[in-house]
């Protein structure tokens, strides 16, 4: 049996939105951890499967995030490769990042699970971090926020609840072969996001529907990859097409506890400033 209270973990994305949060946490708890991306000490980079074994090193547990995206070209080749180089060096137990609803993702699972790995799929739905850690910070900063999204309910999903959920399945017994549906508690389209982002920064914050074309000419006009917008596009259309407005217990299950709210994290967000700073 494999002693997990001082095993090295190697964190995938580990700068990144959920990554960023379960290294903070497993450091936090005194246990051993590696920052696996293009900027750690040990550089991981998903393009380079050279980089692949010394990052894992005597690593007993992985988190696997992807990048840029489960749904993205190239994702269930890597997710495979690497969690078959993963388990033959002896990290046998594999956390997976996956997305809810989409079939890409699914042959992900698929992918890793097929390497012979201890695994465990938290299927995610929507980060409410979006708006604030990535492509969509910027929108919300200038005032405006216009997407191709339907007026469909999706539940936001905390970060910090994903990153709960990722330590309890990489220093817990209990998790291997699990498929954890993770959301937040209540559906609201984007534009209830939007809005819900304003009242908390107390300043107006408008929402454009806009149609899938007009979106992608905007971004390609910005000098956006032709792959970047196909992939959002996809997200923004297909995903969201109402497949996804429902709620998982993934959180419950694993923590004994309900998720948290968007209101919650709208609040604390507008409270530590970052939508202010132009
Ligand atoms: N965002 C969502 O709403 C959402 C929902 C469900 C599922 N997901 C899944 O979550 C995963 C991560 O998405 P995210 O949007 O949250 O991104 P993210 O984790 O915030 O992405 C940034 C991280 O990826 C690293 N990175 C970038 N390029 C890399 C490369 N070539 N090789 C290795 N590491 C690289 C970055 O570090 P360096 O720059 O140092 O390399 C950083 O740590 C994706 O697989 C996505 O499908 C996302």
């Amino acid at each position: 049996m494999t002693d997990y209270t001082r095993a090295l973990t190697l964190v995938l994305g580990g700068t990144g939105k959920t990554g960023r949060r379960i290294a903070q946490r497993l450091t936090a708890q005194d246990r051993p951890v590696r920052i696996g991306s293009r900027s750690g000490g040990v550089p991981f980079d998903w393009e380079d499967p050279a980089t692949w074994a010394p990052a894992l090193g005597d690593a007993k547990a992985a988190y696997v995030s992807y990048y840029p995206d489960v749904a993205a070209p190239g994702a269930v080749e890597a997710i495979g490769s690497f969690a078959e180089v993963a388990v033959s060096s002896g990290t046998r137990r594999l956390v997976l990042l996956s997305g809810r609803g989409e079939d890409e993702a699914v042959a992900c699972e698929k992918a890793l699970a097929g390497s012979g790995a201890d695994w465990t799929v938290l299927r995610c739905s929507w980060f409410s971090q979006n708006f604030s850690e990535g492509y969509l910070l910027e929108p919300v900063r200038s005032g405006h926020v216009a997407l191709p999204a339907p007026a469909v309910g999706e539940p936001f999903l905390d970060a910090d609840d994903i990153a709960d959920v990722a330590v309890a399945a990489l220093t817990q017994d209990g998790h291997a072969g699990q498929i954890y549906e993770l959301t937040g508690p209540r559906l609201l389209t984007f534009a209830d996001a939007v809005a819900e982002i304003a009242a908390a920064t107390g300043r107006p914050i408008g929402y454009t529907p806009v149609p899938a074309a007009a979106y992608a000419r905007a971004m390609a006009a910005e000098g956006v990859p032709a792959d970047v917008i196909d992939l959002l596009t996809y997200l923004f259309t297909t995903v969201l097409d109402g497949r996804n407005a429902s709620l998982g217990d993934g959180i419950q299950r694993v923590l004994g506890r309900p998720p948290r709210d968007f209101a919650d994290y709208a609040r604390d967000t507008a409270g530590a400033g970052i939508w202010n700073q132009e």
